[in-house]
Parts: structure tokens; C-alpha cells; sequence
């Protein structure tokens, strides 16, 4: 072995070194410069049967030799790993101004859409919106309500209540928001309360055992039928066209006195005009007053509710109750 063929060897192994164009040809350039079986191994294999005065120089060399060319190994691999990964990445690249998949949008439910636009016309004359529970005590939903005992709303047959608890129950209405609030505040107070209420009743087109009502409230010095018809008139034009007309009917509740069932005028499809029931109301009874805390004296109010739900039935022309908690999407999307 001459410095020759060590300058030779260490000359190839470099230059496949650099010349390899991939992870894999540089690996095979290893295995065949600086492997087991390659002629730099078996020069420093050999340097041992040497005669000793050349043992020390020709060690020192090949060694070198050696570490030149895992040096350039080591420089080859980092260049070809980044030459790799920016092909990766350019083969995978993703074009983020591309349009997703689109995720299914539904809709505002029918009733929150009739909900929140009731909210605004009452919003817009200075009414506030309350809220009170739908687990209630029987004294808010009837008693305070002028509904003596005995009376048929009271009874388990129409009526959830809650097992080993006698005195409570899921509201029937949400009249007793009414109690709740004149408690708690002062006149003048004007306010409406939407919210779910519970009734025993067997499903069909026009019945739910869970359905939803809002409820109005309004006592002030001095508020007469007059403030409380003018009212449902203009929530009757403001929701459903000014072109309506409402009458007010006798009716019975027994937290109101006198009590009337509003109605408004429709036309139906053969062109013939009616009247549909729009709301329930009447000027607070004194005893309900007196229950809220407040003087019947100083002070009169008036309350009307309804259902929203029939509303909506009424607004969006759907002929069946069971169509608005079935929560089907290809009935949904029409209110999109
Ligand atoms: N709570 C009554 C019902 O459920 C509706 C109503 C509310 C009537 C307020 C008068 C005043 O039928």
C-alpha cells in the first residue's frame, strides 16, 4: 500500500460521496467506501502486519482519510435530507385558499324566530323580558293566581308534578313569572316572559305535553281595557300585517277580571275572512295584586299570553304541532 492508492481511495470515496443523488445512493456510497469490505477498512486492518516504523505514519493517514470521508458523508446527507424534504413538501403542498367541505347549516327554529321578533315589538315599547323557573312552587302557578283548590288545572291529571313533592310541580303556563316579578319590583313595570310550560296531554296535530308561551305583564296608575286593547292591536299589526283587526271576546281566567280571548282577522285560502284567537288577557285580578305586593288602590295592570308555538302555526302556514319538536331537517331548512 503507497500514499498513493491511499490519496486514490480517499479521492473515489469522495467524489461518490458528492455525487450521490439520493439518501439511498449516498448509504450505498458508505457501505462501499467506509464498510466492512471496503479497501479503506481493509488498510486499516492491515496496518498491524506493517513493519512497525510505517505502522505509526500510515495509521495517522488513513485515519484521516478516514474522517475526511465521513465528513463528506455527513455534508452530502444534510444537503440531500433538505433536497428531500422540500420535495416533500412541495409534492403535498395544500392550497388553503381552496374552498372547504362544507358543514350543513341549519336555521333558526321557527318558534325563535317568531320569539325573538315578539321580543322586538315589545322591546320597542319599553317592555323588558323576565324569566322564572319551569320547576314552579303550585302556590306561583295557582294559588297567587286566584286558582283555588279543587280547581281541574290542579289536578295530576292535567298537571306534572314532581314526585315526593306535593307542592311542586312543571309550570302549566307562565303566568306565574307575573307573581314572581311583581314581587320582586315596583310599578310601573312592563314586561313579557317567554318560556316553556308542561301540560298532561297526549300528542297530536294540535296538543303537546311541552309547548311554549309568552306572557305580558303591565301595572301602572291608571291602566285601563283601553291601554291593554290598544296594545294587542298594535302587536297584532306589528307581527302579522296592518292591515289586521282584533276583537276582544268575554272570557274566563281566574287571575284576570274581566278576561277576554283576543282575536285577529284573517283570510283563509278560498278568500273567506274569519277570526283566529290570538291571545288570552284581561286586567289583573286585585286578589293577584295583593298576592304580587302590590297595592290594588294606587295601582291596575293588565296581562295577556299565548302560545307560541300556535302562532307560529298561524304565521308559517304548518298544519301540525308535532312538526316543530320531531326536529327534522328537511322541515327546518325552510326557515333558513
Ligand atoms: N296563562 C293563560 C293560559 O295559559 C293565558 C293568559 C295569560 C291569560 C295572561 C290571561 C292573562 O291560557
Amino acid at each position: 500500500m503507497t500514499d498513493g492508492d491511499l490519496a486514490e481511495i480517499e479521492a473515489r470515496a469522495l467524489d461518490d460521496v458528492r455525487a450521490a443523488s439520493s439518501l439511498a445512493e449516498l448509504e450505498r456510497a458508505r457501505v462501499a467506501h467506509t464498510g466492512r469490505r471496503s479497501r479503506l477498512s481493509a488498510l486499516l486492518a492491515g496496518i498491524g502486519s506493517l513493519p512497525p516504523e510505517q505502522r505509526g505514519p500510515t495509521g495517522k493517514a488513513a485515519n484521516a482519510a478516514r474522517r475526511a470521508v465521513e465528513a463528506a458523508l455527513a455534508e452530502r446527507a444534510a444537503e440531500l435530507e433538505a433536497e428531500e424534504l422540500g420535495a416533500a413538501l412541495e409534492r403535498d403542498v395544500t392550497d388553503v385558499t381552496l374552498p372547504g367541505d362544507p358543514y350543513p347549516l341549519g336555521a333558526l327554529h321557527p318558534i325563535t324566530q317568531i320569539r325573538r321578533e315578539m321580543e322586538d315589538i315589545f322591546l320597542a315599547l319599553g317592555y323588558r323580558i323576565a324569566d322564572g323557573p319551569e320547576v314552579e312552587t303550585d302556590w306561583h302557578v295557582f294559588t297567587a293566581l286566584n286558582t283555588p283548590e279543587g280547581h281541574p288545572a290542579r289536578s295530576p291529571s292535567d298537571t306534572f308534578f314532581i314526585e315526593g313533592h306535593p307542592d311542586r310541580l312543571l309550570r302549566t303556563q307562565t303566568s306565574p313569572v307575573q307573581v314572581r316579578e311583581m314581587q320582586a319590583g315596583e310599578p310601573p313595570m312592563y314586561l313579557i316572559a317567554p318560556g316553556f310550560v308542561y301540560r298532561r296531554d297526549d300528542v297530536d296535530a294540535t296538543h303537546s305535553p311541552m309547548f311554549q308561551q309568552m306572557e305580558g305583564l303591565a301595572v301602572d296608575e291608571g291602566l285601563t281595557m283601553a291601554h291593554l286593547k290598544g296594545t294587542m292591536l298594535h302587536f297584532a299589526r306589528e307581527l302579522l300585517g296592518a292591515d289586521r283587526e282584533i276583537v276582544l271576546q268575554p272570557h274566563f281566567f281566574p287571575f284576570t277580571e274581566p278576561s277576554v280571548d283576543v282575536q285577529v282577522s284573517y283570510v283563509d285560502k278560498a278568500g273567506r275572512p274569519g277570526w283566529l284567537e290570538l291571545a288570552g288577557a284581561g286586567m289583573i285580578d286585585p286578589n293577584v295584586l295583593e298576592a304580587g305586593g302590590i297595592d290594588p288602590e294606587r295601582s291596575t295592570g293588565f296581562a295577556f299570553g299565548w302560545g307560541l308555538d300556535r302562532i307560529a302555526m298561524i304565521r308559517y302556514g304548518i298544519p301540525d304541532l308535532r312538526l316543530m319538536y320531531e326536529n327534522d331537517l328537511r322541515f327546518l331548512e325552510q326557515f333558513a
